[in-house]
């Protein structure tokens, strides 16, 4: 924070002033290229050392030291002027009140044994996607703590793409897909207490760095693939060379909110056992709600049923599903008529079917009536005889109308959203999904979509599907995104 006593000369842009000023223990700092995470990280850590001074000691790591001479020549610009010196042998800054900032690059995982035993209140990681694996970065989290009380924190930055792509997206992305939500993560320590432990991500958007020109956007575009400059400037973790839907992205992905009642509604399942079984949730706009066009398919709610590893399933029986998918739509109206279930669980070799245990699960309505019921989902995967395939129904409603897509997730959708882009060609039959991959959201998705007539735009929203239900216009809900105020009041301190 500025004393007064010295010029301004670094100023934090506002999602900059959110890295700084957030107090969750580990932060990721992503998406993308030129957002000012670099700036952000470094200017951190003269917060950092303002507040606790000879206490703050801090670590900033990168995987090459080509990309460390970067950012150690950016900090020359940034700290010289604060007073503060760096001695070249020991790579380390020390700010005239006794702070110190230390930095090291970690060719190789083993590297990161040599810090076994320091110190530290601060780690910061730079582009951590280029990082394969997440080992050494764990092991540079033990470093944190303090023996004076100074609360320790985790920085990391990183674009889409690297060879952490997976394990990044895995630990920051997935659990939040919009970011800005405070994620808890609780584990056992060595004495056998629970620990929690809190993380999240903050999106960085080129947009949110009044700094670099349309130079710089087009300098990235000389630079990469086009799924990857795509990746890069939209911050777009989603991308991943060979994905069977590149067309996914972040304009499919909306923050979960109340929906009018009024909306018809339906499930689509994909049954699993030993895999996991998916059950999605749907709600068909009618237009009334912004941003989501009328006939677009929303989907509001899924129950994925995994044991936490992912493909393998949490071994439910049939009826437990039944009464699980009960237990949660209770209230709503869902229509049965319009559900889709996997027809191979209408298949039955004398005893009752998958499909007739889960609707015996969900119980029976007074009039005696199943609670749960679903028809036969239309199984065709790929085009044939100019009759449309379900993946190419999928796919055109990703694509949408004019821009704007015609299917949606609620961000807690988050195994649709970890497992639709993950899909990949199926060697021998490109149109087809490989289906040795996690498919059992997508297989439901598909259900889904093909449940029903594409709905263009200027055609009626009366779907044949849903005769019966009125198709309401109430006008919604207020639409509100997260603040970062929501998380954070302090907002301070985002300069010096
Ligand atoms: N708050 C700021 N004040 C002045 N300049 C800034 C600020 N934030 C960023 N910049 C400038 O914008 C440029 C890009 O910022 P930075 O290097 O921090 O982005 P980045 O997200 O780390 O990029 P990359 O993804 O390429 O690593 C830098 O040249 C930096 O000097
Ligand atoms: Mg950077």
């Amino acid at each position: 924070m500025p004393d007064g006593s010295r010029p301004i000369i670094w100023k934090a842009t506002p999602a900059q002033a959110a890295f700084i000023s957030c107090p969750i223990f580990e932060i990721f700092f992503g998406g993308a290229r030129g957002g000012g995470k670099t700036d952000a990280a470094l200017g951190d850590f003269v917060v950092h050392a303002d507040e606790y001074g000879q206490h703050a000691i801090g670590l900033m790591v990168r995987r090459t030291r080509t990309e460390l001479v970067e950012t150690i020549e950016r900090s020359k610009q940034l700290y010289i002027p604060l007073g503060a010196v760096y001695h070249t042998q020991e790579s380390m800054w020390r700010f005239p009140n006794g702070a110190r900032l230390r930095f090291a690059y970690l060719e190789r995982d083993s590297d990161a044994d040599a810090y076994q035993g320091h110190s530290y209140t601060r780690v910061y990681v730079e582009e951590i996607g280029n990082f394969p694996s997440a080992v050494p970065i764990l092991k540079l989290m033990a470093t944190l703590r303090s023996g004076s009380g100074v609360p320790c924190g985790f920085r990391a930055t990183g674009n889409p793409g690297g060879p952490g792509h997976q394990w990044v997206k895995a630990r920051y992305i997935d659990p939040a897909p919009l970011g800005w939500k405070r994620i808890t993560f609780t584990f056992t320590g060595k004495d056998g207490k629970e620990i929690a432990r809190d993380r999240v991500y903050i999106p960085s958007r080129l947009e949110d760095n009044p700094f670099l020109g349309a130079e710089y956007e087009a300098n990235l575009h000389l630079s990469g693939n086009e799924q990857l400059v795509r990746a890069w400037l939209d911050g777009d973790w989603n991308v991943i060379a060979g994905a069977f839907f590149p067309e996914f992205g972040p304009q499919h992905i909306v923050p979960a909110m109340a929906l009018p009642d009024m909306w018809p509604r339906f499930r689509s399942g994909d049954w699993g056992s030993a895999r996991p079984f998916s059950i999605g949730w749907w709600a068909l706009s009618d237009g009334s709600v912004p941003n989501l066009p009328r006939g677009a398919l929303v989907r509001y709610r899924e129950w994925y049923g995994w044991n936490g590893t992912p493909n393998e399933g949490a071994k439910l029986t049939a009826q437990e599903v039944g009464s699980g998918i009960a237990a949660r739509e209770a209230g709503e109206n869902v229509s049965n008529g319009a559900s889709v279930l996997d027809p191979a669980a209408f298949s039955s070799d004398g005893g009752p079917s998958i499909a007739e245990r889960i609707m015996d699960g969900g119980g029976k309505t007074g009039a005696g009536v199943h609670r749960v019921d679903f028809r036969r989902a239309d199984n065709k995967r790929i085009s044939q005889k100019g009759a449309m395939g379900g993946w190419d129904q999928v796919r055109a409603r990703l694509k949408g109308e004019d821009g704007r897509p015609m299917i949606y997730f609620f961000d807690t959708c988050v195994h649709a959203i970890r497992t639709l882009p993950a899909l990949q060609h199926d060697e021998l039959r490109p149109e087809d999904v490989d289906s040795e991959g996690e498919d059992h959201a997508p297989d439901e998705i598909r259900y889904a979509c093909m449940s029903r007539p594409y709905l263009p735009k200027n055609m009626p929203a009366k779907d044949p599907v849903f005769s019966g239900i009125p198709i309401g216009t109430s006008p919604g809900p207020n639409v509100k995104m997260p603040t970062m105020n929501d998380l954070w009041k302090d907002n301070e301190r985002g300069g010096f």
